[in-house]
């Protein structure tokens, strides 16, 4: 196996990317620091405007080599820099889908002077027309109720209700909060729930996902939970134990996330 692959190098994405040979990778979930000044142990989302802007093509421009020709790419952004960047990937790539993830925030106070914002923008783009995505394998089942009320001779025998239904560009997934068992101590943790559907849609079985920005590894870990190989990279050295921790108790499911 190379030896690049199945492991979170812990450096910067910028310089990690030489590592991986151009044409070899299936996706890329990319959730970078978000320019708002983010506390990741060091001063990555530090960045006023413009920097933050040059800083984001130059790693996309050294990512996007490594995918292969029918591979794509998601990315998390907010509203502020999410117009920006779609514009610089459009230049590159086409785009599919624009996802609004929801965060499922609770009504409190809230912003004054604004409606107050509680979604994630993702950006889900592909290098070419023949790009992989398997809706198969994320559809969602419908319960009993719906499909006994959909069982009217027209609806019988249908594919889609019994593979169940597209889960559509809004995703409503709770964040993770303090209790919740999948948590870890990393400050922009992303659901499982979430990272999974990108994997199993846009990476085939035994494919290659690549995060240059892993956090706390929720990549890592959807990769290996669903058979694809994952190739990573985060800066700080605390999260980079935190990845391993968490890929260990993969091997131990009674405490697996
Ligand atoms: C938004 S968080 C990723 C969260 C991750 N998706 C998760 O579920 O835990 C961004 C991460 O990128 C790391 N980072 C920032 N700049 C980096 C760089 N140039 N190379 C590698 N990692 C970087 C930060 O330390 C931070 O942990």
């Amino acid at each position: 196996m190379s030896a690049w692959l199945n492991r979170v190098h812990c450096e910067d994405a910028l310089h990690g990317f030489a590592r991986i040979p151009d044409g070899t990778i299936d996706l890329i979930i990319a959730d970078p620091p978000y320019g708002l000044g983010k506390d990741y142990g060091n001063d990555s989302d530090k960045l006023e405007a413009a920097a933050y802007l040059r800083w984001t093509e130059q790693w996309i421009d050294a990512a996007l080599p490594k995918l292969k020709p029918n591979g794509s790419l998601y990315i998390f952004l907010t509203w502020r820099y999410s117009p920006e960047i779609f514009v610089m990937l459009k230049q590159r790539m086409t785009m599919i889908n624009e996802i609004v993830w929801d965060r499922r925030v609770p009504s409190m106070g809230g912003s004054t002077r604004r409606f107050s914002s509680v979604h994630d923008t993702i950006g889900f783009f592909a290098k070419a027309r023949d790009y992989h995505f398997d809706l198969d394998a994320v559809r969602i089942p419908y319960d009993a109720e719906t499909k006994k009320a959909r069982s009217r001779s027209i609806f019988v025998g249908a594919k889609w209700l019994e593979l169940g239904y597209n889960p559509k560009d809004v995703w409503s997934v709770s964040r993770l909060h303090r209790e919740h068992r999948e948590r870890a101590d990393h400050p922009t943790q992303k659901p499982l729930e979430i990272i999974e559907r990108m994997v199993k849609a846009s990476c085939p079985p035994d494919g290659v996902v690549l995060d240059p920005f892993m956090g706390s590894g929720t990549t890592a870990v959807a990769a290996r939970r669903c058979g694809r190989n994952f190739v990573g990279f985060e800066l700080n050295p605390e999260y980079c134990e935190l990845i391993e921790t968490r890929l260990m108790a993969l091997d131990k499911p009674e405490e697996a996330a």
